[in-house]
């Protein structure tokens, strides 16, 4: 792996009017086809939500050590992506030897694949506040190659304000998926910032979500084998192994904290961001913290 070249940084696109790159769309054929079982576990969030960080508690829930000899990225494939460098997503997914499969998608929630809600595969959404959530996104394409170029922070901004952002819209993401936990029951839909907050309580509301029965200890070691700390060292979750990206510019775990926005927005930032937000959220009820 380390021997690949770094591909060019992507243009972005129009896609079923979502904005994409080129990465999560070659393979849409196998992607809408993509036959979903009963006990699969779909890990769903706007990119830099805490994805990475819910994987592998699901992952160390249902298969302990056995399940830590490889990166995360592979056992836990990213459905919709297509990099050359590894298998598909489709094709991770398929060829997994797990059950349950643990399966990442960063997509809306409409152009999920239809045959996870035909099967009531259980579903766990991590959202992260916007502010939060625009920061992490902004570094994390300042260091990945597969991302369209970020410009400064102040371009980024306005780019994350108006969607045109890998996977769309920060804001249809979170409404969108907070709509569909309406209707479909299995769906659990959790939050960045309670995650930080109380690890252990929130691993605790996903062991009854999915019906595990874990004993108090198994759970208090996994939440310790989950704090950032921990998972930044770890070689099979800090992607430090994925050569699209470049650590000397950020790290992949980066700071891992709530109220990181403070040192990025400015004051006219906020104030314009605030007004924003207002009205595009004007029409949810799901409700966020910018700080713990
Ligand atoms: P920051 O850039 O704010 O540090 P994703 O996995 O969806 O790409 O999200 C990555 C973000 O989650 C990064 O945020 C990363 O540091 C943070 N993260 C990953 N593991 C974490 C953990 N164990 N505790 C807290 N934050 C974590």
């Amino acid at each position: 792996l380390s021997s690949m070249k770094l591909p060019s940084r992507p243009e972005l696109f129009d896609f079923e009017g979502v904005s994409m790159v080129h990465y999560f769309t070659d393979n849409w054929e196998n992607v809408k086809n993509f036959q979903a079982r009963p006990d699969d576990i779909l890990i769903a969030t706007y990119p830099k939500a805490g994805t990475t960080w819910v994987s592998y508690i699901l992952n160390l829930l249902y298969f302990g050590k056995d399940g830590t000899s490889e990166p995360i990225y592979m056992r836990v494939p990213f459905l919709e992506s297509c990099f050359k460098v590894i298998p598909s997503g489709t094709e991770l997914a398929d060829n997994l030897p797990t059950s349950p499969r643990l399966i990442k998608t960063h997509l809306p929630v409409q152009l999920v694949p239809k045959s996870f809600w035909e099967q009531k595969s259980r579903i766990v959404y991590v959202a992260r506040n916007a502010k939060d959530n625009a920061v992490s996104y902004f570094h994390f394409d300042r260091m990945n190659m597969a991302e369209p170029e970020p410009g400064d922070w102040n371009t980024y901004l306005q780019k994350f304000i108006e969607g045109k952002k890998v996977f769309g819209s920060w804001f249809d993401h979170v409404s969108g998926w907070w709509e569909k936990k309406q209707t479909y029951s299995n769906l659990l839909y959790l939050f960045y910032e309670d995650l930080a907050e109380d690890t252990g309580r929130e691993v605790e509301r996903l062991c009854s979500f999915l019906g595990l029965s874990t004993s108090v200890e198994e759970r208090e070691e996994i939440t310790k084998g989950v704090q950032f700390d921990a998972m930044k060292q770890n070689k099979m979750t800090n992607y430090s192994s994925l050569p699209v990206m470049d650590f000397k510019i950020s790290p992949f775990m980066r700071k891992g904290k709530v109220g990181d926005w403070k040192n990025h927005f400015t004051v006219a930032q906020n104030e314009q961001f605030d007004e924003v937000y207002k009205k595009k959220m004007k029409n949810t009820t799901v409700k966020f913290r910018t700080e713990i």
